[in-house]
């Protein structure tokens, strides 16, 4: 039996990779990244608090890079950073800013009796610009590759974030999160695991499939996004708002793949290219309904307190997404590139 390249790429694969620590983008990175470099031990006092976690390039990488101790570290950074009091106490207190920034722009929570005509109502009532249909229609190829390479900061770790809410469920929400979990890990087989296959993606269309590869060039308002989704994954105390938010991203795929798939055969793309925006044009049809009826749903039934905290994940997913998206179509209005700095494609 013959192997695909994609196979045949994960056959060869080396030993895993941890990636570089990133260039620090001021004050608050360049003292937290210089300590990382050293024996784990307690931070001394850091600079000034921050001010603004959404856009503000420094404290957002700050956290993104906190945030990347719980996932695959770094290159040449002390394992045991991860559980250490001090960098903890940095860290709380950027969520603290980070949690008012998301409470501002995500608005008063609705409330509701009904979860999963709550969550169609709030997507139904979005009026934002759509990304995906400017992608699929009208992006150039280089904004087809920035597309990618702002998305690899969530994709290559796809629905990691999500499975820190496992042990934190019952019932019939956890039974909803395994299934849809199991799905995004391709029920155990490696290559058709959602990562492997934005990955799979990204070498098809040039780019470094390298995890961490881009983070020099991912601009504040793409980390914050993916931020979102690890502050609500570590902490028990937010696990409706992480449902909140998966069921958002499982409720907002089917279209959008689709387009994202269409923009690739645009381009002149092939299927292997296309098989992540493929697969999950399906896997979400079934996913959207699972998250919404089941695992919302189901972790109400069982803890009906939640209710605010499901929808405020919902609506902060949906406003930081919206900033994301005015950010991509700005940029590219102006003519302008949407990282830090344009990437070069092999
Ligand atoms: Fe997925
Ligand atoms: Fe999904």
């Amino acid at each position: 039996m013959s192997l695909t390249p994609h196979e045949l790429h994960l056959l060869h694969r080396g030993t895993v990779r941890h990636p570089a620590v990133p260039p620090p983008r001021g004050p608050l990175t360049e003292f937290l990244f210089g300590w990382l470099s050293r024996p784990v031990t307690t931070l001394p006092a850091w600079p000034a608090a921050p001010v603004d976690l959404l856009t503000d390039e420094d404290a957002v990488l700050a956290l993104y890079v906190c945030y990347e101790l719980h996932y695959r570290g770094f290159d040449g950074v002390d394992e045991n950073w991860e559980w250490e009091p001090s960098l903890l106490g940095l860290r709380r207190e950027l969520e603290a800013v980070f949690l008012a920034d998301v409470r501002d722009v995500a608005g008063p929570t609705l409330r509701t009796g009904d979860v999963e005509a709550a969550l169609r109502n709030l997507l139904a009532a979005g009026d934002g610009p759509s990304l995906s249909e400017y992608v699929a229609t009208d992006s150039t190829i280089e904004q087809l590759m920035e597309f990618h390479v702002h998305r690899s900061a969530y994709q290559l770790k796809e629905a990691d974030a999500h499975s820190w809410a496992l042990p934190r469920l019952s019932g019939t929400a956890k039974a909803a999160l395994v299934e849809i979990q199991a799905d995004e890990y391709g029920q155990g087989v490696e290559k058709d695991m959602h990562s492997e296959l934005f990955a799979l993606c990204m070498r098809e269309l040039g780019l470094d499939d390298t995890y961490g590869a881009y983070l020099d060039v991912i601009p504040a308002a793409t980390l914050a996004t993916v931020n979102l989704g690890s502050f609500f994954g570590l902490h028990r105390r937010w696990r409706g708002a992480l449902v909140g938010h998966l069921a958002v991203f499982e409720m907002t795929s089917v279209e959008p793949m689709g387009r994202y798939s269409m923009a690739l055969r645009r381009h002149g793309y092939g299927s292997w290219a296309r098989l992540f925006y493929d697969t999950h044009v399906v896997a979400d049809a079934h996913h959207q309904t699972l998250a919404a009826r089941d695992l919302a749903g189901g972790l109400l039934r069982a803890e009906p307190e939640l209710c605010d905290d499901v929808m405020f994940g919902a609506q902060a997913l949906s406003a930081l997404e919206g900033r994301l998206t005015r950010h991509l179509l700005d940029r590219w209005a102006a003519g302008r590139s949407s990282l830090l700095a344009p990437v070069a494609v092999a």
